[in-house]
């Protein structure tokens, strides 16, 4: 079994597994000159090209895992909402979920309909990967991220429209989050279906709200996700920014491994989630600007807090920047190998 999928079960292998939450985009050459061509929806509704990109990454580094090149924001797109990605601006929902009737106008359907080009990557991918016995991860956003970015309609600053929803109007919120834990629960599901061998649900906006309303207003929804998903049998990430003091609740939501970022130790964080759980994380992503010394410093520092304790997955605490050196991704990749192995033989 790959060290990627042994780290997910809390087994000990030969060095410390890696990969990078976004490890697919703009700082690769080989991404920007596809994007030339195409638009990030093409890309990602052309099953041939999705998997092309999946690759990239894969072919440049010694990479543990791939994941599938997507976004979570198509499977809003199968629901009903406008979806536009524009260019300098992020993501725009030009129809956004406001009002109880919005919310019933939404649609789920199952992904196989609606999310097939995704799906059919997956197949591609996993051909490709099976011959360098490279595992796979599918993926989601999570119930309430996918809400944020339905309700505000694109990016924001502090959720007024989408936390006036959840606080506000209680039944259209629950209606709203029963939809989005369907999709995302059958989506990550479908994905495995097709192949991925791991799954990760992406809570990435998680961290805007305070411990208590989390617990009561999405992580039932984050939970029934998850359990849809858990149906697979494959392991699951459950990855959140900004979680601190919320860890019991996410890990009692769901998942195998935890993601953490960087605002909290790796072995606080780890102390907190006790034993049932591996982790994953949690490189500061503007640390792989810093000179390469000071980078491995920082990359060294989270591989110790680990030590000697089978089941950490390292990762970035949030995704990989645009402009981000490649030098340093490559020398980082292969430091957490050389550096985690020599450890293992001494
Ligand atoms: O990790 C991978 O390599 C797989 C690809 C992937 C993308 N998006 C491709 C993408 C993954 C896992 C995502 C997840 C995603 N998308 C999240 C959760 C993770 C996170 O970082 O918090 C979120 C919140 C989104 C929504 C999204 N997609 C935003 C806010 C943006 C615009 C901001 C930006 O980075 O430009 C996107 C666009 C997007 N998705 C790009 C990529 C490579 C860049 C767009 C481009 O090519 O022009």
């Amino acid at each position: 079994m790959s060290r990627f999928l042994k780290a997910c079960r809390r087994e000990a292998s030969d060095a410390t597994p890696i990969w990078l939450m976004r490890q697919a985009g703009r700082y690769m050459v080989e991404y920007r000159t596809l994007r030339e061509k195409y638009t990030i929806l093409e890309i990602i509704k052309t099953p041939e090209l999705a998997c092309e990109v999946t690759m990239q990454p894969i072919n440049a580094f010694d990479l543990d895992a791939a994941i599938i090149f997507a976004d979570i924001l198509p499977p809003l797109e199968g629901m009903g909402l406008e979806l536009e990605f524009v260019k300098g601006e992020g993501p725009v929902i030009h129809n956004p979920v406001r009002a109880a009737a919005d919310v019933e106008r939404l649609v789920v359907r199952p992904p196989q309909e609606a999310l097939s080009f995704t799906l059919e990557a997956i197949k591609l991918a996993r051909a490709e990967l099976d011959s360098r016995s490279i595992p796979l991860i599918g993926f989601s956003g999570a119930p309430f991220t996918l809400a944020s970015y339905a309700v505000e309609g694109g990016g924001s600053r502090n959720r007024q429209h989408v936390k006036g929803m959840m606080m506000g109007h209680p039944d259209a919120w629950h209606a709203l989050m029963t939809k989005l834990s369907e999709v995302a629960g059958h989506y990550l599901l479908a994905q495995a279906q097709a192949g991925a061998q791991a799954l990760q649900l992406f809570d990435s906006w998680v961290g805007e709200l305070s411990p208590d309303d989390y617990a009561q207003y999405v992580m039932p929804y984050s939970k029934r996700a998850l359990d849809i998903a858990k149906q697979a049998g494959v392991p699951v990430i459950h990855f959140g920014t900004n979680t601190n003091g919320m860890l019991h609740h996410i890990r009692d939501a769901g998942g195998d491994v935890i993601g953490v970022d960087w605002r909290i130790r790796l072995d606080d964080a780890w102390a907190q989630l006790g034993d049932s759980v591996a982790i994953q994380g949690n490189l500061d992503p503007v640390a792989l600007f810093a000179p390469w010394e000071a980078l491995k410093t920082r990359a060294q520092g989270i591989l110790d807090q680990a030590a000697g304790r089978p089941g950490h997955i390292f990762n970035l605490g949030h995704g990989i920047l645009p402009t981000t050196p490649v030098d340093n991704v490559r020398r980082l990749v292969d430091f957490v190998h050389e550096y985690t192995s020599s450890n293992a033989s001494k």
